[in-house]
């Protein structure tokens, strides 16, 4: 069985996707930070992440996978544990760039689509109700206003220890939503069978059960 949750930016579907997986059971897939994963490693690599001819290369040899333990996922590019650095503003501040590249996507979406076929999960990120998992039994895409994203976003940086100004949170989220919906290659949008849930007035919990009460396993 499959479930979607696309949304943008801090929207809250991770939060929700990976407390929804824990009630059914199911593998939670954070595709957001396979994104994340391969911009750090650019820039750790001082590549021109303007160029997708720079950036190419780098993957062909890459060794990435994902790895689930107690406390969550990890995730791995060549032996480094990535999971806390891709959490870092210099990641968010790129990550959007790197996932207009058709090449970049291709390669994550065959891992995506492979990692799907092989359990009940539930998928989150700005793609999968309309590309990587058309026919999921359950398609939601969650949203919220640009300021409330960008004050959850505030509080949970702050919880990890990381200095960003609400005002430049806001700013960073309103450019990443412009560039996730405005690229060519599968943008940021509710596929036409996906039901849409504003979270700006719903706690966290509340969101959970309102999608528990939709979903017949
Ligand atoms: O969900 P997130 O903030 O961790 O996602 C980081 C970026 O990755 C987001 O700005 C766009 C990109 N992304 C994407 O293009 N497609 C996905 N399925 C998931 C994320």
């Amino acid at each position: 069985m499959q479930i979607a949750i696309d949304g943008p930016a801090s929207s809250g579907k991770s939060t929700v996707a990976k407390k929804l997986a824990k009630k059914l059971n199911f593998i939670y897939i954070d595709t957001g930070a396979m994104y994340r994963a391969l911009t750090y490693f650019a820039l750790k690599k001082q590549v021109d992440l303007n160029n997708e001819n720079e950036i190419i290369p780098l993957f062909k040899n890459l060794n990435f996978h994902v790895t689930s333990s107690k406390d969550g996922q990890h995730f791995w590019v060549n032996n480094e544990d990535v999971t806390d650095k891709i959490r870092q503003p210099d990641v968010a501040e790129h990550v959007s760039q790197v996932a207009t590249y058709s090449q970049v996507r291709n390669f994550l979406s065959k891992l995506q689509r492979k990692m799907a076929k092989q359990q009940n999960v539930i998928m989150d990120g700005r793609d999968i109700g309309t590309v990587i998992l058309p026919q999921a039994n359950y398609k939601f895409f969650v949203t919220a206003s640009p300021e409330v994203r960008a004050h959850r976003r505030f509080l949970e940086n702050q919880e990890r220890g990381i200095d960003t100004s609400l005002s430049k949170l806001t700013e960073s989220i309103k450019k990443r939503d412009k560039i996730d919906s405005q690229r060519k290659v599968a943008p940021l949008k509710k596929a036409p069978d996906a039901e849409l849930i504003d979270t700006s007035d719903l706690s966290i919990s509340e969101v959970v059960s309102l999608l528990l009460s939709k979903i017949r396993v």
